[in-house]
């Protein structure tokens, strides 16, 4: 038998070119609502053959059986961002495409095959906006069971779609929050499967959400099997009705009292004669967009890892973990019965629930029985971020299960791992994770559970970088990119929350209206998104030119908050000033990637004079340091490239760090940002390494040691009645340096997307291993490290649609010998025969295309 399988697999070789993988549009899998003219396509050629390149790429897009574009055979190894262009696509429509690739031999693999929709195009859109109550339905009826239906819905604030008494898909917080004055989100759902021949009902529950009002716009498009079509749309015809949510707010809870249902509303054949008809409601000014990125879902459930009855009567229930979202309630009792659920991130030292820093939030669902048996409660139009929930009015004793926890947030794709020998690191990596996950709910939220929960800007910036080395976050930015666009004023600024909150008013402090070139930028670098420069180019030269009329001989005085939440205050004018240089650099940059020539000369030299007015404003030649010789002051003049060749900031900084911190950084968010990465840069990887892992105040681990489970808005351990969340993920900056600089995974921005790769690990401190994994773009990266002596042992994955340079630590070890699977590559000095290696500095430098890869060093 073996003797089979041996000669099976000899006379069968198995193809190593494969089908392409990850097929996307727009960065989404297979979908619905696509809205925009020229959708581009990504894929990952896959082959398990080392050194595998693309030559050739083909798409074909059809419709119906139709082609609607052959691409034909494309001379190219682009794999990411392909556009469209083919015949103008139609409104509602489900199109067909695949993809197959070429490799240097010119073998064709095969081909690999998805789907999208088209959404519904303005003039299609019949529907009305309505408003009653919190309930509206309609029957109708079809006269055979439809072919391919698809449902168009809009709510504002939130809505839940349910057809033939059942909710439709599995969204929950829909539609997001956006600037509505400029456009609100419509989602598309395939409904064929639940719509029946006869009588059907649609109905829609709504909710106040972040409009705190209540209307809902929806369009059910039905296609029969002979090609008749039947549009139902949301008119004055509905009917409307209370319901059984009394009242519901995202930050104060929902209360549900469950003798107000109606059993039978959501289907055809109930008695609405008594329900009021629904009003149409002045259009809302907004366009209608598709919403093309990951919906909010409930995307797990946790289980209560403690439970204690800190009073008679009410039960303290501890979810080991802080996280958004909410709990289903399970109860059986008499009707009028009130079970109240309060929610908190702390507790006092005798096991209450501290709500003192949710300020206004009141974070409280009330659930009233029905009196029906078993009763299953989960609030629809609220969330919290919350890890204690406090239990009261229960009738009974509960158990383990009467509440199980519902995790709830942008469901955006997890693509990435690190882990390291050392715990601690691990522990912050967790935190991160659960922080920025708790933060995404349709924007990047600076927290999760006071009365607050907005788009910081200098928030957003400061965590994208860790969430798109974690997360799949380019269909969630590019929507934040458009609402950035959305708010962007006349005179070029932008709001310091987006979208803009009540208490946000004028221009952005410059650190967080920054957010607009910094995402754009990272998006580029990251995903190689050449159109989310196009699309916010301009937007993001008239923010920098709206900085210049805040400028004065080159720097800007103008700030609110500047490093916010330091240990040593740094002076607004420089934290602002560095930003305006950020500004223009990547507005030139932006400019050369567009080819924009003009601009790119324009932007750099204002680029190189803020510069100029930096040092010449805040340098202070008798320390060496800028602005007043805090850390940041250092960190941002470092960052920028202000500081000339030779100057003592850096050995200033580390000092500042080593002798008068203990070795502690005493940045706010904003020079922590640039630190780590800085240290690293400039060959002090190691110092970078003791502020990564250190436990004392202030540090990542201090948060750790004191039962942090995500990341505090302060260095500080608070609990009172003040600014101090314990889920704010701006701190999360450090998260990107553990990828880049701890597993060693970096893009070259001249090939950006992760098209050119650089591995370079450092080494460091008492690490005796670390890993880290991305599934870029063009496909997973891995780099995994680990040593013992001198010994040290590296393995490297590089996708197909790429290439990278390794970089090996410690070239001038005694007798250093490096193998690649066994195969020399570098001895005595120099490489080896055929090897593609060099020295650069202390690391050997190895080439290498596609697969997987060991390198093994050695000393004597
Ligand atoms: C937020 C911050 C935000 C800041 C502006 C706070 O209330 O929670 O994270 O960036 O205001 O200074």
């Amino acid at each position: 038998m073996k003797h089979w399988i041996f000669v099976f697999a000899c006379a069968f070789p198995v193809a190593a070119q494969l089908a392409p993988s990850d097929l996307r549009v727009e960065y989404l899998r297979d979908p619905l609502g696509v809205d925009v003219a020229r959708p581009r396509f990504s894929f990952v050629p896959e082959d398990s053959e080392r050194g595998a390149k693309q030559s050739a790429f083909q798409i074909v897009v059809s419709s119906g059986g139709a082609t609607v574009w052959d691409s034909g055979k494309q001379s190219s190894d682009d794999t990411a961002q392909v556009e469209y262009a083919g015949k103008a696509l139609e409104s509602n429509r489900s199109y067909d495409w695949r993809v197959r690739w070429w490799d240097q031999a010119d073998h064709p693999s095969p081909w690999a095959q998805a789907h999208f929709d088209t959404g519904l195009s303005a003039s299609d859109w019949k529907a009305h906006w309505i408003r009653g109550a919190n309930e509206l339905r309609k029957e109708f009826s079809l006269d055979s069971k439809p072919v391919r239906a698809r449902a168009f819905v809009a709510g504002i604030g939130y809505y839940e779609l349910r057809i033939n008494g059942r909710k439709v898909g599995d969204r929950v917080l829909d539609s997001p929050y956006t600037v509505y004055s400029k456009r609100i989100l419509y989602s598309t759902y395939d409904v064929t499967g639940m719509l029946n021949a006869g009588p059907n009902a649609v109905s829609v529950m709504l909710g106040e959400g972040w409009f705190r009002s209540r209307a809902a716009i929806v369009q059910i498009e039905v296609e029969m099997a002979g090609g008749g079509r039947v549009t139902i749309a949301s008119d004055a015809t509905w009917k409307s009705a209370a319901g059984p949510i009394l009242s519901d707010s995202i930050y104060n809870g929902e209360t549900y009292d469950a003798r107000k249902e109606t059993p039978g509303w959501d289907r055809a054949g109930f008695n609405d004669a008594g329900w009021e008809p629904a009003s149409l409601d002045d259009a809302p000014t907004g366009v209608l967009s598709s919403e093309m990125m990951p919906p909010i879902r409930v995307t797990g459930s946790i289980m209560p890892v403690k439970i204690t009855s800190p009073k008679p009567g009410m039960w303290v229930f501890d979810f080991g973990q802080n996280f958004s979202g909410w709990v289903r309630l399970k109860v059986r009792g008499p009707a009028g019965d009130r079970v109240k659920l309060r929610h908190a991130e702390v507790l006092y030292d005798d096991g209450n629930l501290n709500v003192e820093n949710l300020r206004g939030a009141r974070a409280t669902d009330v659930y009233i029985l029905k009196g029906s048996g078993e009763e299953l409660y989960e609030p629809r139009f609220t969330y919290h971020g919350f890890r204690y929930v406090e239990l009261s009015g229960f009738p009974g004793t509960p158990e383990q299960d009467t509440l199980l926890a519902r995790v709830v947030h942008s469901d955006v794709q997890p693509i990435g791992g690190f882990s390291a020998s050392k715990t601690i690191l691990n522990q912050i990596q967790h935190n991160i994770l659960w922080g920025i996950e708790s933060n995404l709910e349709s924007i990047p939220t600076d927290c999760n559970q006071r009365d607050e929960r907005m788009g910081w800007m200098a928030d957003a910036h400061l965590y994208s970088e860790t969430a798109m080395l974690n997360f799949d976050m380019a269909a969630f930015y590019n929507n934040f990119l458009r609402d950035i666009r959305d708010s962007q004023s006349d005179d070029g600024s932008v709001p310091d929350t987006v979208p803009r909150a009540r208490f946000a008013r004028g221009p952005a402090d410059p650190a967080w209206g920054s957010a607009f070139p910094l995402i754009a930028w990272y998006m580029y670098e990251r995903y190689g998104d050449r159109r989310a420069l196009e699309e916010n180019f301009d937007g993001i030269r008239r923010w920098t030119d709206f900085l210049t009329t805040r400028a004065h001989d080159g720097t800007v005085d103008f700030f609110k908050y500047g490093d916010w939440v330091p240990i040593t205050r740094t002076p607004g004018p420089l934290v602002s000033t560095f930003y305006y240089y950020v500004s223009a650099d990547i507005t030139a940059r932006a400019a050369e990637v567009l080819e924009k020539k003009d601009q790119a000369g324009q932007y750099r030299e204002l680029a190189g004079q803020i510069k100029a007015a930096f040092q010449a404003r805040f340098f202070d030649k008798e320390n060496g340091t800028y602005g007043n010789g805090s850390q940041t002051s250092d960190i941002l003049a470092l960052a920028a490239g202000v500081a000339p060749r030779g100057s003592p900031t850096l050995d200033r900084l580390t000092d500042n760090i080593v002798y008068e911190h203990d070795t502690h950084l005493s940045t706010g968010i904003i020079g922590t940002k640039y630190l780590l990465p800085l240290l690293t840069r400039t060959g002090n990887a190691e110092l970078a390494y003791e502020l990564a892992v250190e436990t004392s105040y202030p540090s990542w681990g201090y948060m750790v040691e004191h039962g942090a489970t995500t990341l505090w808005e302060l260095w500080q351990e608070k609990t009172g009645d003040s600014m101090n969340s314990h889920n704010h993920p701006m701190f999360g900056s450090i998260g990107a340096w553990f990828y880049e600089a701890l597993a060693g995974i970096n893009f070259d921005a001249k090939q950006p997307g992760y098209r050119r790769i650089r591995i370079q690990p450092q080494v460091v401190g008492d690490l005796k291993w670390a890993s880290g994994t991305l599934e870029t773009i063009r496909g997973t990266v891995s780099s995994s490290w680990s040593r013992s002596g001198d010994a040290l042992r590296m393995e490297v994955t590089i996708p197909v649609a790429s290439t990278a340079e390794v970089w090996i630590p410690e070239s001038r070890l005694e007798g250093v010998t490096v193998t690649e699977s066994g195969k020399t590559v570098w001895k005595n000095g120099q490489p080896a025969e055929g090897a593609s290696a060099r020295e650069r500095g202390d690391w050997i430098v190895v080439e290498i295309g596609s697969g997987s890869y060991l390198f093994e060093r050695s000393g004597t």
